[in-house]
């Protein structure tokens, strides 16, 4: 029987939502899922064996042959693909520029949908990515919709590269921003879209500590609620 909420954070790429999710969920004593680096690791295991990924029936059917987990490793949350720790390769430029290929088929959505659906069954969750509040977790208890404008999206993450030692252009990483919305939230399964009964929080001008208090509030008033 699932005695503890779920809560979906959905919203576009470099709203902040995985740090913020992780945070709450440290919070709250609640497991952290980061669905994107589900679809990742799918584009991660596609490239390194040459797959066509713009052929979904071949995603799935390496989808169904490759085991991903969402694990922690040395206190520090990762994933593997086939039990080799993938943590850092999904995150370079080359899993990055793809995924939102990959994650557009509807045959590869469906299972991963599946496969979510299966770690939030007990609850006690907090799930971050494009279609939890839509698709994965239509019941969950709270939905939040972070946004961000695609400046303030596009600084943070240059920070957060330069701050890495890693090269990094603003204008390109705008540009990677726009493409990778436009790509989500047009394609025809499940885009990126605010559920009807998600809170909007627009983070562009509030701290990361602002938005984990705003989610904890709600999360709280919304415990109140089912208690
Ligand atoms: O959150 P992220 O940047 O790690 O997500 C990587 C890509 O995966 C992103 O371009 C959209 C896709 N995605 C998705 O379609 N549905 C999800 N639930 C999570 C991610």
């Amino acid at each position: 029987m699932k005695k503890q909420m779920n809560i979906a954070i959905d919203g576009p790429a470099g709203a902040g939502k995985s740090t913020v999710a992780r945070m709450v969920a440290e919070q709250l004593g609640f497991i952290y899922i980061d669905t994107g680096a589900m679809y990742r690791a799918l584009t991660y295991a596609a490239l390194k064996q040459q797959s066509d990924i713009q052929d979904g029936s071949d995603l799935l059917k390496l989808l169904n042959e490759t085991d991903i987990e969402l694990v922690k490793n040395n206190g520090k949350q990762t994933v593997t693909v086939n039990n080799k720790d993938v943590g850092e390769e999904i995150r370079l430029i080359d899993v990055t520029s793809k995924v939102s290929y990959v994650a557009r088929h509807p045959e590869v959505r469906e299972e991963m949908v599946k496969r979510q659906q299966i770690l939030a069954e007990q609850g006690g969750t907090v799930m971050d990515g494009r279609d939890i509040g839509t698709a994965v977790l239509p019941d969950a208890e709270l939905k939040v919709f972070l946004t961000a404008s695609v400046d303030e999206r596009a600084k943070r993450r240059h920070e957060e590269q330069l701050s890495k030692g890693q090269p990094s252009d603003l204008e390109v990483l705008k540009e990677e921003i726009r493409n990778r919305d436009k790509i989500d939230s047009e394609r025809e399964t499940a885009p990126l879209k605010k559920a009807e009964d998600a809170v909007e929080i627009d983070s562009t001008k509030m701290s990361i500590d602002e938005v984990v208090k705003a989610i904890l509030s709600l999360a709280d008033e919304r415990r109140g609620m089912i208690r």
